[in-house]
């Protein structure tokens, strides 16, 4: 067979430009050294090998239950605040001390127990979860803010932990020791930041069908797969080998915002109570919980994740979550709860019209954090 030399040449050159042009990608994207890129590489073949994390092993348990670190006390404690009534979610809103404006923003919208029950017909139960204020000049005087929000609210729970980004996982297990304790008929649990959007309509009505079918195992959200730790020193995420060896978590969902049926708030309790808790990424923590208890997370569409969601009457007919909102929370849920605005979605071309500007939104070739291409699709 005849091959034309200089078009073999042409090939080989093909290649070589192509082989470069991967290889400096990967160098300037980010910072990589030589055992991070060995993790994402590991990490990618994890990816797709679902639920397969048996390698997560019996080294992060604790040795026995005496070696639990004595449990923190309540500051401020509400254990009457689900008693006596059903309850459809339990919502636990993250929040710092500090963060007074946002808690307030949230009371008055899609956190709003009062809205829900008129409205949306079912209970919520909202409760701000914190530690202590990690300001020491200003300890007192932020906890005698608290004290007069709490009397005023009644939604406040505190425990005695120093409220910072590396007690994360303590106020995750306050949040599990609390529905187990004093909520365990909720028939959903939420966790969720103080600085996200939640659809509470659109939620309410998708965890009441979910009801009605009487759906068990339920974990869902932005869910992370085979995400490798970061092995870099100067990151705020940073975990050495000695907390996690391997080169992958197990699947979890973005702390930002996620629900669970209450079977798996029981079981992911169980679970906490046998782990070395020193593992200071809450949502990675939850995930080795469900791990252990064969639990896996399901991927929806529309939770974000850390991502914010477009601005369109055509997206917040199908959002559930979005974050990074403060300052513009009234106007989303203004958007969230007019029925003009759901209109604009129905019917054969507002469906249509829908589709098309969801598309536009949400397949861009550049890269945005929002919901994925395929929530314009679905
Ligand atoms: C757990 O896994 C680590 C790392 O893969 C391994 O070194 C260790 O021997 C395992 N421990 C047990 C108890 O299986
Ligand atoms: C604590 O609060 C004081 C008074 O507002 C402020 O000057 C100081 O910077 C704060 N310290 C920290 C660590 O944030
Ligand atoms: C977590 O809270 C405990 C109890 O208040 C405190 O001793 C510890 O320093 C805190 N840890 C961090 C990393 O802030
Ligand atoms: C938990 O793990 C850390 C390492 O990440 C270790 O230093 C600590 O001793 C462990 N604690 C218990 C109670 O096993
Ligand atoms: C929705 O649109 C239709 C037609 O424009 C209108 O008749 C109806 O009143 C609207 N519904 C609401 C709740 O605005």
């Amino acid at each position: 067979m005849y091959v034309n030399p200089r078009r073999v040449r042409k090939c080989q050159f093909v290649q070589i430009f192509a082989t470069c042009f991967v290889l400096c990608l990967m160098m300037f994207w980010g910072p990589l050294d030589e055992s991070s890129l060995v993790g994402h590489m590991k990490s990618y073949s994890y990816r797709y090998l679902i639920n397969s994390y048996s390698f997560v092993n019996e080294s992060l348990s604790l040795r026995d239950n005496l070696d639990r670190v004595v449990g923190y006390q309540y500051l401020i404690n509400h254990e009457e605040k689900c008693q006596r009534q059903d309850v459809l979610l339990l919502l636990f809103v993250k929040t710092s001390p500090e963060n007074f404006h946002r808690r307030d923003g949230i009371r008055q919208t899609w956190g709003n127990e009062k809205y829900v029950h008129y409205y949306l017909k079912t209970n919520i139960k909202t409760l701000f979860v914190l530690g202590q204020p990690s300001n020491l000049t200003q300890r007192n005087q932020i906890q005698k803010r608290l004290q007069r929000e709490d009397k005023m609210y009644g939604d406040l729970i505190q425990q005695d932990f120093l409220d910072t980004f590396y007690n994360l996982t303590h106020k995750l297990l306050l949040q599990f020791s609390w529905v187990n304790k004093f909520c365990p008929h909720a028939k959903f649990v939420m966790s969720a930041d103080d600085d996200i959007f939640i659809h509470m309509p659109n939620l309410v009505a998708y965890l009441q069908n979910l009801a009605q079918i009487g759906v068990q195992n339920l974990w869902i959200g932005r869910v992370h797969r085979g995400a490798p730790p970061v092995r870099d020193k100067k990151s705020k995420y940073y975990v050495p080998y000695d907390m996690y060896p391997w080169s992958a978590y197990p699947d979890y969902t973005a702390g930002a915002a996620y629900v669970i049926s209450s079977d798996v708030a029981a079981k992911v309790y169980a679970a906490s109570q046998t782990l070395n808790s020193s593992l200071y990424i809450d949502d990675v923590f939850m995930g080795l919980c469900a791990n252990k208890m064969g639990i896996v997370p399901q991927h929806h569409l529309f939770f974000s994740g850390e991502g914010k969601a477009p601005y369109h009457p055509c997206i917040y007919n199908k959002m559930m979550t979005s974050h990074g909102h403060v300052e513009d929370l009234h106007y989303l849920w203004e958007q969230a709860t007019d029925p003009k605005v759901k209109n604009i979605s129905s019917g054969f071309w507002g469906g249509i019209y829908c589709r098309i500007v969801n598309i536009m939104f949400l397949c861009r070739i550049f890269y945005q954090d929002t919901y994925s291409c395929s929530a314009a699709l679905s």
